[in-house]
This record gives structure tokens, C-alpha cells and sequence, in this order.
């Protein structure tokens, strides 16, 4: 059961991850009651709801006045949730059709070298064999995590219609991430109980789950609602930590790890569809960045001194966290990386996510050890550069009616 006095408590209880101590005190959010009362509602249809209802559908007011732009905001709006244009959030609306346009599918990538591979009891390390399962172990049920997140908490507190569909678009993205994970692991013959299980039984998998759980359960708590200084405050956090920590650093290790292995031509196809996810990841990053920094235009009292100092503190303890997953992956050092590689590459990251939501850089002087990610994330679906097959998606101009 979660304690919202003190929101890390059950993570604190967490024991030390690979000699790594996690300190961070997070000064919890004053606890507020819930905005608004629940109503019981009659289920019976037809039934009135309360005026705080999700669905929208009970606002449809006949011969009400029409939408205007300036009725939309990122938060506490009640504006009609149904009437995608006007676009007051254009940046969402294109990441839409960015989206869209990027479509792919996990059966489109050719897995056959890597079965052999796999299967050749010389074809692989025993260390490369680890990397690959835990981090299997870790995407398969993260980005699960991350579905439901989105789907249960962050798309009841975002109202406005142009993010909810780029939501909606990110939520069946992360379907198919989830999808590919179990395709690889299909694919490969792995042991699907050991691999789906790793979030249990991985100290460091764990971890990194555990602290994103919290999150989510704060966003979904059925009594939660915005609408108070500190309510809105609760909202921002959980962004920052699913948006900017949970996929914009929790999984940069691994894409790092495999795409590393598909460099030195081993396991191609599973570092495709990790290719694959790493540029619908970027793109997930930047829409909830730029939310992140909308919600902030809108509201500048959030950003206070404190709740910056509680945010880099956040950022810390994640980069302590995916340190910790940086050795647990890769005990011994391979394919040329080490971690304490990524230890620089994390201070890295953090200070790119620090600077992209206006808090202070942290880590001096910290350098990219791996400049060709840069290479992956922009990656164009035309130009592969494992040259495995590309398969466009067919558009619907090429379905068969016979
Ligand atoms: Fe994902
Ligand atoms: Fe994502």
C-alpha cells in the first residue's frame, strides 16, 4: 500500500543495489484531500454524472456556444474533450502524425540470423547472452508499465484532444514495443517465465519498476484530482518521472547495450526492433517534455525553488538507479563498454534532461561516450544502417477488397 506522507518509503526498504546507496530524501507533496468529492452515480443509462466526469459526453449541451481556442488548457480543463479543432496544441497534433507516419510492425524484421546465433552454443559470450536477457527482462514488462500509465493515469489529468491522441497513439506504440520484446523472446526460445519474471526477481529490474510504480499510482488513484497548487505539483512530478526519467533514462542503458551488439553484427534483428523503439521512445520523450514545458507557461507558480530541488533529486536517484543496471547487465565489461562508461553517459543524459525542462545541469563536464546514438535516434526508416530488409507500411491505399 503506497503512504503518501512519505512516497519513497517502499522503495527505501529496497536493499542496496550493487554497492549503490540511495540517499535521496523526496520531500513528499503536501497531502490535500481530493479536490472534489466522489459522487455516486446511478449506472443506469441515461443517468446525470457529476460535472467532473471523464467521459465529456454529459457536457454535450444543445445549442451551448462553440469551442474557442483559448477554452483549452493542459490542466483543469473542462473544455469539450470530444472536439479535436480548434488545435490550441498544434506540436501535439504534428507528433501525432509523426507518429503515424514512422509505423512499424515487429514481424517485419528478419530474426532468422539471430536464432542461429543463439542457437550455435559458440555464437555468443555467456556475459553478451546475460545482456540481452535482462534486457528483455527489463523492456518487456517496462513498457507494459509505461502503457498502463498512460492509459489509467496520464490520460485522465491531460484532457485536451490533441494530446489525448497523440496518447492514444503512444499508448499503442508502447503495445507494440511490448509486442517486440515478446517477439525477440519468442523468437529466441528463451525461457518466458524467466524473462517476464525479472522485474520480481532482479534486484536492479526491480528497482527501476518499483520507483516508476509509485508514480503511477499516484496519477491513478481514483480520489486524485488536480486543481490545487499542490495537486498540480503532484501531476508535473509524475510526468517528469514516467516522461523525462522512466523513458527518457531508465532506458537509455539498454538501447545503448543492444544497438551496441548490432554495431559488432550480432543479434541484428532484436537490435532493429530495438532501433525501431529507440526512435518511437525519442519521439515519446520530447511530446512529454514539451507537455512538461506547456504546463509550466500555463502555470508558472508550480515551478517553485522547492519543487525544482525535489525534481533534480529525482534525476539524481534515477541515475544511481540505472548506474546500478549498468553492472548488473554487464558485470564484467563487453563489446568494448564498460560501466563505468555508462556512469558518464547517464551524467550525460541527465544534464540533456535537465536542460530540455529548464532545471540546472548536474553533472560537470560529462561527455557522450557513445556519439553514434545520436545516428540511431534519428534514425529514417529508409536508411538502415544494420542493412537488414525495410519494409514500408503499406498504406491504405494498398488494401485488397476481393
Ligand atoms: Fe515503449
Ligand atoms: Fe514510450
Amino acid at each position: 500500500m503506497l503512504n503518501w506522507d512519505d512516497p519513497v518509503a517502499q522503495f527505501k526498504q529496497t536493499p542496496t543495489l550493487a554497492g549503490v546507496e540511495v540517499q535521496t530524501e523526496i520531500e513528499p507533496l503536501e497531502k490535500k484531500q481530493p479536490a472534489a468529492e466522489v459522487v455516486e452515480k446511478d449506472n443506469s443509462l441515461g443517468a446525470q454524472t457529476n460535472e467532473k466526469s471523464i467521459t465529456g459526453l454529459e457536457e454535450v449541451e444543445f445549442g451551448a456556444g462553440r469551442l474557442a481556442v483559448d477554452d483549452k488548457a493542459m490542466i483543469n480543463c473542462r473544455s469539450d474533450v470530444n472536439q479535436l479543432v480548434p488545435f490550441k496544441y498544434k506540436w501535439a497534433w504534428q507528433k501525432y502524425l509523426d507518429g503515424c507516419a514512422n509505423h512499424w510492425m515487429p514481424q517485419e524484421v528478419n530474426m532468422t540470423a539471430d536464432i542461429a546465433l543463439w542457437k550455435d552454443p559458440n555464437g555468443l559470450t555467456e556475459d553478451e547472452r546475460v545482456l540481452i536477457k535482462r534486457n528483455l527482462g527489463f523492456f518487456s514488462t517496462a513498457d507494459s508499465l509505461v502503457a498502463n500509465n498512460l492509459v489509467l493515469a496520464v490520460y485522465r489529468h491531460i484532457t485536451n484532444p490533441e494530446c489525448r491522441q497523440y496518447l492514444l497513439r503512444q499508448a499503442f506504440e508502447e503495445a507494440l514495443h511490448t509486442h517486440a520484446y515478446q517477439y525477440c523472446i519468442e523468437s529466441l526460445g528463451l525461457d518466458e517465465a524467466e524473462v517476464f519474471n525479472m522485474y520480481r526477481e532482479v534486484e536492479s529490474i526491480h528497482a527501476k519498476a518499483a520507483w516508476a510504480t509509485q508514480f503511477t499510482d499516484s496519477l491513478g488513484d481514483r480520489n486524485f484530482q488536480t486543481g490545487t497548487h499542490e495537486d498540480d505539483q503532484r501531476l508535473l512530478r509524475d510526468l517528469i518521472a514516467f516522461y523525462v526519467i522512466f523513458e527518457g533514462i531508465f532506458f537509455y542503458v539498454g538501447f545503448v547495450q543492444v544497438l551496441s551488439m548490432g554495431r559488432r553484427n550480432k543479434m541484428t534483428g532484436v537490435a532493429e526492433q530495438f532501433q525501431y523503439i529507440l526512435r518511437d521512445e525519442s519521439m515519446h520523450l520530447n511530446f512529454g517534455i514539451d507537455v512538461i514545458n506547456q504546463i509550466k507557461v500555463e502555470n508558472p507558480g508550480l515551478w517553485t525553488s522547492d519543487f525544482q530541488d525535489q525534481m533534480v533529486a529525482l534525476i539524481r536517484e534515477a541515475v544511481e538507479l540505472e548506474i546500478a543496471y549498468a553492472h548488473d547487465t554487464m558485470p564484467r565489461g563487453v563489446l568494448g563498454l564498460n560501466a563505468n562508461m555508462f556512469e558518464e553517459y547517464l551524467g550525460f543524459i541527465a544534464n540533456r534532461r535537465c536542460a530540455q525542462i529548464g532545471l540546472p545541469e548536474q553533472y560537470l563536464n560529462a561527455s557522450n561516450p557513445f556519439p553514434w546514438m545520436s545516428e540511431a535516434i534519428d534514425l529514417k526508416k529508409e536508411k538502415n544502417f544494420f542493412e537488414t530488409r525495410v519494409t514500408e507500411y503499406q498504406t491504405g491505399g494498398a488494401l485488397n477488397w476481393d
